[in-house]
C-alpha cells in the first residue's frame, strides 16, 4: 500500500537523495507475500525498495564529497559490530544481526526521499543513468564473481567455460560479467530463449540451453567441456541439487539464489563426496555485496555499454508508483525487471 511518511530531516553528516527510479526483484515478491522481511524495531510498516537511483537534493554541514544534483544508488546491507561489519564487509556479516535497507529492520528507497552517510552511497556517472537501479542485482554477481576468483587462487586456474542455472537478471548479470572476463557462458534455463533474453545471448554471444527436456544432469555432455564454474541463479532446490552434479574437476559451483521451502529429494551422498574429494570440487554460497562490488558493478555497467550498448536497458520494464497498489505487476512475463519510477 501507499502511505504517507514525512521527509526524512537530515543531520549534519547525511545526505537526504530524491529518488528517481525503484528496481523490484523476486526478495520484494517475498516481502509482499509476508514471506520474509521485517518491519524496522518500533515501526508498523516497511517502506519496502533496495534497489534504487536517486539524486543528491541536500547535505549536511559536514558531509565531504557530496554535493546536489549528483546521482547515487545506495547500497542495502547496515553493519553491526562484528569484525567483518566493522570493516566494511557487512555481506560477510558474522552475526546475522545486520539490517537491510527494504527488507530487513530498516526502511528501503521506494520513497520520494530517503536519507544515508555518504559511506553507503555510491556515485553514479551519467552515462549509466538510464541502467543504474539494476545496480544493486548488478553487485551481487559481482561479488558472487569475486569471491569465484579469490577462492580459485587455491591453484594456477584459467576457466573457460561457466555454465548459468536461470535467467533472471541475476543469472543474466552473471553470463554477462563472465563474458566481459573472456569466459564462455551457457546460460540455461527451461525454456527456449525468446525476445528481450534472445537478443542479449546473442549481442554478447552466451549460448543458451534449455534445459526441460533433458535435465541438468545432461549439461557435461551436451557442452563437452570441463565446466570451471556453475553459477546457480534459479531460486529452485532441483537446480541447486543439478548443480553439484555438473561441477567440472577443480571447478567451483556457487549457489546464488535463495531457495526457500523444503525439498527432501534424496541424493547418493557417497557419489557427492568422492566426486568433490576426488576432483577438488567446491561448493559454496554467497549473498549480498557491499560498497567494492557497487564500485566493480559501476565499472562492468560502463563496459556493457560501451561493448553491447543497449542490452541493460533492454531487462527493464517501468511503471508509474501508482501500479505499485497492483502487485502483479511483478509477474509481468515480458520483461525481467519491473522498475518504479517516482
Ligand atoms: C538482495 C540482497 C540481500 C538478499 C537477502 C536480495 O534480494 O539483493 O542485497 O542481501 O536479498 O535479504
Ligand atoms: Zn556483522
Amino acid at each position: 500500500m501507499v502511505r504517507d511518511v514525512d521527509k526524512p530531516a537530515i543531520g549534519s553528516n547525511e545526505v537526504l537523495v530524491k529518488v528517481i527510479e525503484v528496481g523490484m526483484d523476486g526478495t520484494d515478491k517475498e516481502i509482499g507475500e509476508g514471506l520474509y522481511g521485517e518491519a524496522p524495531a518500533g515501526s508498523e510498516y516497511l517502506i519496502v525498495g533496495h534497489e534504487a537511483i536517486g539524486v543528491v537534493e541536500d547535505v549536511g554541514s559536514g558531509v565531504k564529497g557530496f554535493k546536489k544534483d549528483e546521482l547515487v544508488v545506495a547500497t542495502v546491507r547496515r553493519p553491526d559490530s562484528c569484525i567483518n561489519c566493522v570493516n566494511g564487509q557487512s555481506d560477510m556479516c558474522l552475526t546475522g544481526n545486520y539490517t537491510e535497507r527494504g527488507i530487513k529492520g530498516a526502511h528501503g528507497y521506494m520513497a520520494e526521499y530517503y536519507k544515508e552517510v555518504p559511506d553507503f552511497l555510491v556515485k553514479i556517472p551519467d552515462s549509466i543513468k538510464g541502467v543504474a537501479v539494476m545496480l544493486e542485482p548488478f553487485s551481487i554477481t559481482e561479488k558472487a564473481i569475486s569471491q569465484i576468483f579469490a577462492i580459485q587462487k587455491r591453484m594456477i586456474w584459467k576457466p573457460h567455460t561457466a555454465v548459468v542455472l536461470g535467467t533472471g537478471s541475476v543469472g543474466l548479470f552473471a553470463a554477462m560479467q563472465l563474458r566481459l572476463r573472456g569466459i564462455d557462458v551457457f546460460s540455461v534455463d527451461r525454456s527456449s530463449a525468446s525476445g528481450v533474453k534472445n537478443d542479449i545471448f546473442e549481442a554478447l554471444g552466451i549460448e543458451h540451453i534449455d534445459s526441460s527436456k533433458d535435465g541438468i544432469g545432461s549439461l557435461p555432455k551436451t557442452i563437452g567441456k570441463n565446466i570451471d564454474i556453475v553459477i546457480e541463479a534459479t531460486g529452485n532446490p532441483d537446480a541447486v541439487r543439478g548443480s553439484l552434479g555438473i561441477t567440472g574437476i577443480n571447478g567451483v559451483d556457487c549457489l546464488l539464489s535463495v531457495t526457500g521451502g523444503t525439498s527432501m529429494e534424496s541424493i547418493d551422498i557417497a557419489k557427492l563426496g568422492y566426486d568433490m574429494v576426488l576432483g577438488n570440487r567446491i561448493v559454496f554460497g554467497s549473498v549480498n555485496s557491499n560498497r567494492a562490488h557497487f564500485e566493480m558493478g559501476v565499472n562492468d555497467m560502463i563496459e556493457v555499454e560501451k561493448r553491447y550498448g543497449g542490452v541493460l536497458e533492454k531487462l527493464i520494464t517501468r511503471f508509474p508508483v501508482s501500479a505499485f497498489k497492483t502487485y502483479d505487476v511483478l509477474n509481468e512475463k515480458s520483461r525481467i525487471k519491473n522498475v518504479f519510477v517516482m
